[in-house]
């Protein structure tokens, strides 16, 4: 497969596990090619042109020719410099790996992270969130994950990868889309009684499998597994967790139990006042999901694929 193939294989993937659906996602770019044609000359010339095809600033190519003909990936949840060495490391001693792979993303696509939070707007609605309020915390939340992520050194991979030759593809929201997707199918319409139930379903996933063995396994972070389980909903997309506010709005909304790949001290604490559970899938192994059934596409049209940095690799295909 060409680079560009590989790339356009996870934009389809990824629109089609979009919690939005497909209508939803070609609304946003029918917005984005509106607003486009109504910029200034000026303003044209720093527009995102790919954003036209792609609505996830946060999963592009970042180093590479689209030709590249890609016969094996390496592929984690994070790559910086270190990963980038790894890949010329292995490539000395005779691996041939033609693409890195980055769930994580680093340089613009990083810097950018806040515009992909607009899915979690649509996201809260369907939890039972009312739209405009969804929408106005989450103008407040996007602007603070500009700032945060502002100060970081989004070139530093980047870098790495020009200097060495190593192509970077970061694929971040397409692959939580994948696996937000496939764990809404994994509990199913059925009705859960307790939180504890919730986790057990959870735990039964082979990611979480293999976490637990390495003691990381899925917990109750808030809640007990007696609680009451309530309407479940997951949050394994959006760029970044929401913030305090709108975890109030979800329980204001009816959600009895979230499920997150982590949740931040501060979010924890309001979420344990509203009697809230809260399963913590452990990052890592949440963020393998969506990776896994990514890569079993990709292995499927003939590409060998190598696991790094952090990446629980278990295979769906036969
Ligand atoms: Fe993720
Ligand atoms: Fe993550």
């Amino acid at each position: 497969m060409t680079l560009q193939q590989i790339y356009d294989l996870a934009l389809d993937l990824g629109i089609q596990a979009d919690p939005r659906g497909e209508a939803g996602v070609k609304k946003l770019l029918v917005r984005n090619k509106k607003e486009h044609e109504e910029m200034t000359a000026k303003q044209k010339k720093y527009f995102d042109n790919e954003s036209l095809k792609n609505p996830y600033s946060d999963s592009r190519i970042l180093v590479g020719d689209s030709k590249l003909e890609v016969k094996k990936v390496i592929a984690g949840i994070d790559a910086d410099a270190s990963e980038v060495l790894l890949t010329d490391r292995l490539n000395q001693k005779g691996e041939k790996i033609d693409l890195l792979i980055s769930h994580h993303p680093s340089g613009h696509a990083l810097a950018s992270l806040h515009e992909v939070m607009d899915v979690q707007v649509d996201m809260f609605a369907a939890a039972g969130v009312p739209a405009n309020v969804a929408h106005a915390l989450f103008e407040q939340r996007m602007q603070e994950v500009k700032r945060r992520v502002g100060p970081i050194n989004h070139g530093q991979t980047v870098d790495a990868a020009k200097l060495l030759n190593i192509p970077l593809l970061a694929l971040h929201t397409i692959w939580d889309n994948m696996g937000n997707d496939f764990m809404k199918k994994h509990l199913g319409k059925k009705v859960f009684d307790t939180a504890g139930e919730v986790l057990e379903r959870v735990k039964e996933i082979p990611e979480f499998v293999e976490a637990t063995k390495g003691k990381e396994a899925p917990s109750l972070v808030s809640g007990t597994e007696k609680s009451r389980a309530g309407k479940v909903v997951v949050g394994f997309t959006g760029g970044t967790n929401p913030s305090k506010e709108l975890y109030i709005e979800l329980a204001k909304a009816g959600v009895g139990t979230l499920i997150e790949m982590h949740v931040p001290e501060e979010a924890l604490k309001e979420l344990k006042k509203l009697h809230i559970n809260v399963i913590d899938c452990g990052h890592m192994a949440a963020d393998s999901i969506g990776a896994n059934i990514f890569l079993d596409a990709l292995e499927k049209k003939g590409v060998k694929v190598i696991a790094c940095s952090g990446l629980i690799r278990i295979k769906r295909t036969k």
